[in-house]
């Protein structure tokens, strides 16, 4: 069955290490938007390892990986991230591809972003810029490298020219009509497994506008940013942690005290996976997931980093906010409502010793009391508890 696994929160859930965990089950992975600002941490024979553009499948050798056409590429990080992981013996022929009309990532875009890297707090990877000029149709393609009379119309610098000649030289046969190959795969009934990155409340046009990333992690950008057919996906995994996370600006009404925060951060090891920011941590918020949940449609919900919750005395989440005096249950559009929210908890007894667990049995008692309530308050079950980094930590509900 055709699976997405879509981040619900700020991003950074443990997407990286749960798209390793069940790439077994399926034939190809697929990223389908956002580019390198996007980190999924995979932990691959003790090595930890950070995945900017490359589908965390990679490191199952017989998975194809493709990057969708929704996608926007940094050649030079893609070429590091493909270095990198050679070194440690991952092979990439037959099995890579690259979606000809994903769009490239120009020298200038990280200059632009410097104006609204700091307003938004933006991981400066050129994300905004490049889907500007997408959408304004001013970019070049990846298909475009293998016409250097076309790319010279777009006044690209000599040395950038020479970048994407040199990748063209090396790796241009990874670049193919990946929309052609995908529907090549449906027919021969391979399984696909669409992965996000960053997460709902980042969606352009869902998330906590204008603090948010400029492409579409909601389940429509599957369709847009792959040319799947919107029928072909029957499930559709969400993920959030136990706790939430934020990285750069914006408002994040459940942010915990400042010490809470430096304890999560440091036991979660809550360090943006791109540009080493700490995270800001803060209660799980159901008031935002309920709505993640309600616009992504999902099937089945994946809680992750239970275990970093571990030994707390009292476990709160956000049930509903106060603004302005009135109690709400809905995630409001306006950002200066967001900005004004006072959570309102309800609190559960904390636990001890999840981590490594990985069977619900073994779960303590108030651990399962919290994930109850969760799948309760958001009508979703959960099928998958990490507990821990790495690949084996988790619980098969
Ligand atoms: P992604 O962007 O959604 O793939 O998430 P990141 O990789 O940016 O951040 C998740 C971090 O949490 C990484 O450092 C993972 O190694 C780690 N992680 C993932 N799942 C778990 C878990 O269940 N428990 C703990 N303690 N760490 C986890
Ligand atoms: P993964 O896939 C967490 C955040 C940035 C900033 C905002 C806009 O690892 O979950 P951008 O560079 O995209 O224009 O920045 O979005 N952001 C992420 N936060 N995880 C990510 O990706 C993120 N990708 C972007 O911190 O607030
Ligand atoms: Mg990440």
């Amino acid at each position: 069955m055709n699976t997405a696994l879509i981040g619900l929160q700020w991003g950074d859930e443990g997407k990286g290490k749960l798209i390793d965990y069940i790439a077994d089950s399926f034939d190809v992975v697929c990223r389908y938007q956002g580019g390198a600002n996007a980190g999924h941490t995979v932990i691959f024979e003790d090595n930890k390892i950070s995945l900017h553009l490359i589908p965390s499948g990679i490191f199952h050798p017989d998975k194809v990986c493709i990057i969708g056409n929704g996608t926007v590429i940094d050649i030079e990080q893609l070429v590091r991230e493909l270095n990198e992981l050679k070194e440690i013996g991952i092979g990439f022929e037959d099995r890579f591809y690259i979606s000809k009309r994903a769009h490239i990532i120009q020298p200038a875009h990280f200059l632009i972003e410097k104006d609204i890297k700091k307003e938004i707090g933006t991981t400066g990877k050129g994300i905004g810029p490049a889907y500007a000029d997408k959408m304004s149709r001013g970019g070049i393609r990846m298909g475009d490298i293998f016409n250097s009379e076309y790319l010279q119309k777009f006044g690209i610098s000599s040395d950038f020219i020479e970048t994407l000649t040199e990748f063209r030289e090396k790796y241009g046969h990874f670049i193919v009509n990946t929309v052609e190959l995908l529907h090549s795969f449906a027919k021969k009934k391979k399984k696909i497994l669409f992965e996000g990155a960053q997460g709902v409340m980042l969606d352009i046009d869902f998330g906590t506008y204008p603090f948010v990333t400029s492409s579409n992690p909601t389940p429509g950008g599957i369709f847009t940013g792959t040319g799947a057919s919107p029928f072909s996906v029957s499930r559709i995994i969400g993920v959030t942690k136990a706790y939430s996370t934020r990285v750069g600006k914006g408002p994040f009404p459940t942010e915990m005290s400042d010490k809470l925060q430096n304890q999560i951060r440091e036991s979660g090891g809550e360090y943006g996976a791109t540009t080493g920011r700490p995270r800001r941590c803060g209660y799980l918020d159901l008031v935002s997931l309920k709505y993640a949940v309600q616009i992504t449609g999902i099937t089945e919900l994946a809680l992750s980093k239970i275990d970093v919750l571990d030994g707390l005395g009292e476990v709160k989440l956000a049930t509903e906010y106060k603004i302005d005096g009135k109690t709400i249950d809905r995630f409001p559009p306006e950002i200066w409502k967001v900005e004004r929210a006072k959570p309102i908890y309800k609190s559960f007894p904390g636990w001890k010793n999840t981590k490594g667990i990985n069977e619900y049995r073994k779960l303590p008692e108030e651990a399962k009391e919290y994930i109850s309530y969760i799948e309760d308050f958001l009508g979703s079950k959960i099928s998958m508890i990490s507990t821990g980094r790495k690949r084996g930590d988790l619980i098969s509900v």
